[in-house]
């Protein structure tokens, strides 16, 4: 091979390697022991936003909290949080990191990767908001809620949302790890940078960190 030839391939490799997508398979969550639910329920409270804990949470500390919000909990029709007549999820996940953003998938109990940017400095009007390790984002898919009456969809997924979100308290005073609901978030910003269709919304934040 010429030495033309062999530079052309290395670069090509490493770009297909710098462009290469870093979905997450997650550890499977944590579904038994643990704080018993009632002292978690004593403990469930909102970090404070000014302090709010700096350290990255383990991928299995991720794993137990997105199970929690929206993971299956019955074989492949039953999750954590209820959902009109039991529809699949449609409120998404998106986790905000440092590496990237990445849509929770509760089929694959996965992360896959949508973004390679840091968005946290530009999704929350307050500035502690840029601080949390991680942010999970919650986002009513209009997709998913064309199965709904239309009437009620937006009602819906703001009773999801508030399941998902109080599971994400609870397990989060389980384990230890600070948690606060946020609803002061730059929807427009947040839109663009996840690629979200124009009927989607943005419902909240809940900041993440330990
Ligand atoms: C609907 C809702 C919206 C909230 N929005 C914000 C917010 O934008 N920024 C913030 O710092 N905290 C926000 N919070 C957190 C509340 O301030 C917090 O839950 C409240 O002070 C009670 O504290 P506790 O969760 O420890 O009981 C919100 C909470 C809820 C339930």
């Amino acid at each position: 091979m010429s030495i033309g030839k062999f530079f052309v391939l290395l670069s090509l490799a490493f770009l297909t390697a710098s462009s290469a997508s870093a979905d997450v398979k997650l550890p499977a969550p944590q579904t038994s022991g643990g704080m018993p639910l009632f002292e978690a329920l004593k403990l469930r409270a909102s970090a404070p936003g000014g302090d709010f804990p700096a350290t990255e949470l383990s991928d299995q500390e991720l794993s137990n909290v997105l199970w929690a919000a929206t993971g299956l909990n019955r074989g492949d029709k039953g999750w954590t949080v209820p959902m009109d007549r039991g529809l699949p999820p449609y409120v998404d996940v998106y986790a905000a990191t440092r590496n990237g953003v990445f849509l929770y998938d509760w089929r694959s109990h996965s992360l896959l990767e949508t973004s390679k940017k840091d968005i946290r400095p530009n999704i929350g009007l307050q500035s502690f908001v840029a601080g949390a390790p991680c942010s999970l984002i919650f986002v009513a898919n209009s997709e998913s809620l064309s199965a709904v009456n239309e009437s009620l969809r937006s009602q819906f997924s703001s009773v999801a949302a508030g399941a998902m979100t109080q599971d994400v308290y609870l397990v989060s005073a389980a384990m230890g790890l600070g948690t606060r609901y946020i609803h002061s978030i730059k929807e427009p910003e947040i839109k663009s940078a996840l690629s979200l269709a124009g009927e989607d919304s943005v419902i909240c934040l809940m900041l993440l960190g330990k």
